[in-house]
């Protein structure tokens, strides 16, 4: 790898439509909770989720294949028929929810604020991994394996800002490829990894100060959902979403 960059929020990731990415390797990170909740859902055996924007996409989908599962959040919440003028979705956005018996082999489309927004953002990209603490290590392993020229770790932040929790997950993936950067290291990820080295032995209490952590922290039916996404490596996958939006797991 050549060089090593972070974007942190919605405001430079939605600019990468500008950049030649063919020679990058994006890894998308939102902690809290859409990458985690991929990661869990393909872990559980679903055979592929599709990111889509908005709520509307999702709908055209079921319309299309109607044995899809529709899933996603609005403020951090069940998508329903209130939003949908129909029916609700059929899962939400918690990882807790992508059981193996809810899961096995479907094609679930889902959307949420921000994670869902950051991989579409990147789909012009060479390749795109789908990281969080779940599969760290694995998706480190693939991209010491690929050895893309450039490597961009995009943080999906909250709302309009950043979020405590992905960049601490970025700067856990730096560490574990810094070695194998060949020189071009952006300020944004020697920021990260000092940011994570700081922090490693304590995400937990560094989490439950970010404005994500202390948001589902509050809601009784949610707040495990914290711990849960902080799990390291207990799911040994690597998500890879390819040109048509698919993103499926790759061993
Ligand atoms: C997002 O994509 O913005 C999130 O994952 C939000 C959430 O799950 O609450």
């Amino acid at each position: 790898m050549q060089t090593i960059e972070v974007l942190f929020t919605p405001a430079e990731f939605d600019a990468l439509s500008r950049r030649d990415l063919s020679r990058t390797a994006c890894v998308v990170f939102d902690i809290l909770r859409a990458t985690s909740t991929i990661v869990t859902a393909l872990g559980n055996g679903a055979a592929a989720l599709v990111p889509v924007a908005e709520i509307s996409e999702a709908l055209a989908w079921r319309a299309r294949q109607p044995g899809v599962l529709l899933a996603g959040e609005r403020n951090g919440l069940r998508i329903r028929s209130a939003q949908t003028g129909g029916a609700d979705f059929d899962l939400g956005n918690s990882p807790r929810e992508f059981t193996a018996d809810v899961v096995r082999g479907k094609t679930i489309v889902t959307t949420t604020t921000n994670g869902t927004r950051a991989l579409r953002a990147c789909a012009p990209a060479q390749t795109v991994l789908v990281g969080s603490f779940l599969n760290l290590a694995a998706t480190a392993r693939r991209l010491r394996e690929l050895a893309p020229e450039n490597l961009l770790l995009v943080c999906s932040g909250t709302g309009e800002q950043a979020a405590m929790e992905d960049a601490l997950a970025a700067g856990a993936l730096a560490d574990l490829v810094w070695s194998d950067v060949r020189g071009g290291i952006a300020d944004s990820a020697q920021l990260v990894r000092e940011f994570y080295r700081r922090f490693q032995n304590d995400l937990t209490t560094a989490v439950t100060h970010s404005a994500n952590g202390r948001r589902l922290l509050a809601l009784p039916e949610l707040r495990e959902d914290v711990a849960f996404c902080l799990r390291r490596d207990a799911v040994v996958l690597v998500a890879v979403m390819s040109r048509d939006g698919r993103i499926e797991k790759s061993i």
